[in-house]
């Protein structure tokens, strides 16, 4: 089993660098103690909002280091963007691009993921590519292939490999406590349509990670993990729940280790 990966995406929370660090503290703390850095075969992403990326005490071994969102161009006169540059510069390693979201609530269409996608590679940073549908199954699939043809537009093969594509059913995210969660079945479809959709556009042999995002938690993780054989999954809300979170790595870390 390829190690998995487990994104945490803080989206606009905590409100403030105090609480920001005691979360960080209380997740960093229990991953250590139930799972040590040496033999741990999971790989965590924490994704917390801008004002925290540059904060020393995120910048651990233990944890790579992600952002939420990112500008595509280097520098200039582009009010309240941030740069992958900037990005690079203060140690961050991935960039989630395209959550819906941003695509939803800031108005982000495929043109401006692409130029995300390109600006973010150019920097060498690893992109973290979101696509989704509102719409259930095979009604959705137009959507996402859509999605991921724009995305990818002007993209060579040796490009993709290093992204990490998360299907998102946006009917699943943050729904109450996980009342609609996307089953493992609808997950490993998802996961497919992707995998299709990219042999499609380059050719079969490209190997990438896909991983899941809506309403994980650590009691639906193994599912998503173990039975619908996702290389990872993508967390909001129970990324904030220190326990849960917790929970869910170390289960996924075991899960690594036994199969
Ligand atoms: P959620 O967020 O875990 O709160 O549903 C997941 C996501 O944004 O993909």
């Amino acid at each position: 089993m390829k190690k998995p990966f487990i994104v945490a995406n803080w989206k606009c929370n905590p409100t403030t660098l105090v609480e920001a660090k005691k979360l960080f503290n209380s997740i960093a703390k229990g991953i250590k103690n139930a799972c040590s850095e040496q033999d741990r075969r999971v790989e965590v992403v924490i994704c917390p909002p801008f004002p925290y990326l540059s904060c020393s005490m995120f910048h651990v071994s233990c944890f790579k280091l992600g952002s939420q969102d990112c500008f595509w161009e280097e520098k200039g006169a582009f009010t309240g963007e941030v740069s992958p540059r900037m990005l690079k510069d203060i140690g961050v390693e991935y960039v989630i691009i395209g959550h819906s979201e941003r695509r939803r609530y800031l108005g982000e269409t495929d043109e401006m993921v692409n130029k995300k996608l390109r600006a973010v590679l150019a920097a060498g940073l690893n992109p973290i590519l979101c696509v989704g549908s509102m719409k259930k199954e095979k009604e959705g699939d137009f959507e996402i292939k859509s999605q991921l043809k724009k995305a990818l537009l002007g993209m060579k093969k040796t490009d993709i490999k290093n992204i990490v594509f998360v299907y998102e059913p946006i009917w699943a995210i943050s729904t109450t406590k996980g009342s609609v969660v996307a089953t493992p079945e609808n997950t490993r479809r998802g996961a497919t349509l992707i995998k299709e959709t990219l042999a499609e556009l380059f050719d079969k042999s490209v190997k990438v990670k896909v991983i899941y995002g809506g309403s994980v938690d650590s009691a639906n993780i193994q599912g998503f993990i173990k039975d619908a054989n996702m290389d990872g999954v993508l967390i909001g809300a129970a990324s904030l729940r220190p326990d849960d979170f917790i929970a869910a790595v170390k289960r996924v870390d075991f899960i690594s280790k036994t199969c």
